[in-house]
């Protein structure tokens, strides 16, 4: 039934407002995995309501947690758990789920996950997650898509990361910190969701140092405690209502917003001729609309321009005067957009990973299809400054990264619908 789940969008109204970000999803994932590490209670606390975050949630009772769920709190009792495979169906539902072998290797010696498939934006391989486990003592064994991992306990291993991969930092981070000795983990992650499941596991009585720079030093513990955590505000939700408010030509204040952690983000945007005010936790954005275009906008892992946010970033390119470069180069296959966006009048043309947007005085509504998050995102900010009607299909997959997004844009003055069909 959600999968038929539309978003209808009437462009042409400014932004204006006041608005709260809600906690990172991509923080919040690994932290609800770390708490299967402690004995003791966690409340994790602004965990976004969110569908990723609720089969995570269902994942930990599968595994025998028991978990209260009363969104933004999410009260965790892993003291004792059940089993150590996570079921396939609730496995094929989020990939994520992948991370959970490390803390389940390092707190109970063994795991079973499914072999997460390709997905829309990629292949998206899980080699550096397996031989960083191996490192740490884990033997590992693949049979018929199932990865079955075991270890007598694990102990500190020097592992240097290939690329700098999110998930492959998190999965290492929480299987070392209750490994035997000293475990560096080189060419890390320096995401800040890297730095505030470090600064978790370090309230339970983890010794994780390094998080944010290249090298992490995780000193093993015999155990961790529980205890009480709030989630960082989400930086790819903050800069899409920045894109947002740009392209609108509006005036908005975010509220629970970290400016420091969206460098590249809010550099490219003034470069667009945007007027950004910022504070420690708190963030204006003004434009009269008037945009310009962006010589060169090239992701890359933090603290480059964010991945999570090409798609979006390039909905505003569409309609900057001029000529702008987009480079992907985390992700293989993340320009489906593309397509849709030229169904409403851009001009994109596709070079392997680099788009050439060539910015256009206007789009018009069109029916889109929404292949993943960010691209669903980045097409309902693309309605918001087309003509006449856009009909975002398959928006469900929005509801996997923004809370309520539908409403969030209502609240800055935006005509946005959501039509459901049973
Ligand atoms: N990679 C490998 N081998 C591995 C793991 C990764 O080659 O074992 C490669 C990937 O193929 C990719 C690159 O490394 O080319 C980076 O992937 P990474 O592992 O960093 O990504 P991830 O951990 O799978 C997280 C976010 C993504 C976000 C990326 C990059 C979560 C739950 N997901 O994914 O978020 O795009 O980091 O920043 O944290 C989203 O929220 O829309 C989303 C896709």
């Amino acid at each position: 039934m959600k999968a038929l789940d539309r978003i209808a969008v009437e462009g042409g109204t400014p932004l204006e407002g006041t608005v709260r970000v809600h906690g990172a999803k991509n923080a919040a994932l690994p932290i609800l995995a770390a708490t299967l590490l402690a004995e003791g209670v966690c409340v994790v606390e602004d965990v976004p309501d969110l569908q990723d975050i609720r089969v995570m949630v269902d994942i930990l009772r599968a595994l025998g947690a028991s978990v209260d769920y009363s969104p933004p709190v999410v009260r965790v009792d892993a003291r004792r758990i059940s089993r150590t495979e996570v079921p396939e169906e609730l496995m094929r539902q989020m990939r994520s789920s992948i991370f959970l072998m490390g803390p389940l290797l390092a707190r109970y010696c063994h795991a079973r996950v499914s072999r997460p498939g390709g997905c829309t934006i990629g292949s998206r391989p899980i080699d550096l997650h397996l031989k960083g486990l191996a490192a740490l003592g884990a033997s590992i064994d693949e049979v018929h898509g199932y990865i079955d991992c075991q270890t007598r306990r694990l102990h500190g291993a020097a592992i240097y990361l290939d690329t700098p991969s999110v998930g492959a930092t998190e999965n290492l981070m929480m299987a070392a910190v209750l490994a035997e000795g000293t475990t560096v983990i080189g060419n890390a992650a320096r995401e800040p969701e890297i730095v505030d499941l470090a600064n978790f596991l370090n309230r339970l009585g983890a010794r994780v140092e390094g998080a944010g720079e290249d090298t992490l030093v995780i000193s093993g513990v015999q155990g961790l405690i529980g205890g009480r955590y709030a989630i960082i505000p989400d930086r790819i939700v903050a800069g899409t209502l920045a894109i947002a408010v740009s392209m609108t030509g509006g005036d908005v204040t975010l509220e629970n917003v970290r400016p420091n952690h969206l460098g590249a983000v809010l550099t490219k945007l003034r470069e667009g001729g945007v007027e950004i005010e910022t504070g420690r936790d708190i963030m204006r954005v003004r434009s009269d609309g008037k945009l310009r275009a962006v010589e060169q906008v090239r992701t890359a892992p933090y603290p480059g321009f964010p991945t999570d946010l090409q798609a979006p970033f390039m909905a505003l390119l569409s309609v900057a005067p001029g000529m702008s470069i987009v480079a992907e180069t985390v992700f293989e296959e993340r320009f489906k957009h593309v397509s849709e966006l030229c169904r409403m009048g851009a001009n994109i043309r596709v070079d392997l990973r680099t788009a050439f947007v060539q910015g256009v005085p206007r789009l018009t509504g069109a029916v889109v299809q929404a292949s993943d998050l960010r691209a669903g995102a980045a097409l309902v900010l693309a309605g918001l400054v087309a003509e006449g009607t856009t009909v975002v299909e398959q928006a469900h997959h929005i509801d996997r990264g923004y809370q309520q997004f539908d409403e969030m844009l209502r609240g800055l003055g935006a005509r946005v619908r959501r039509l459901s069909q049973s």
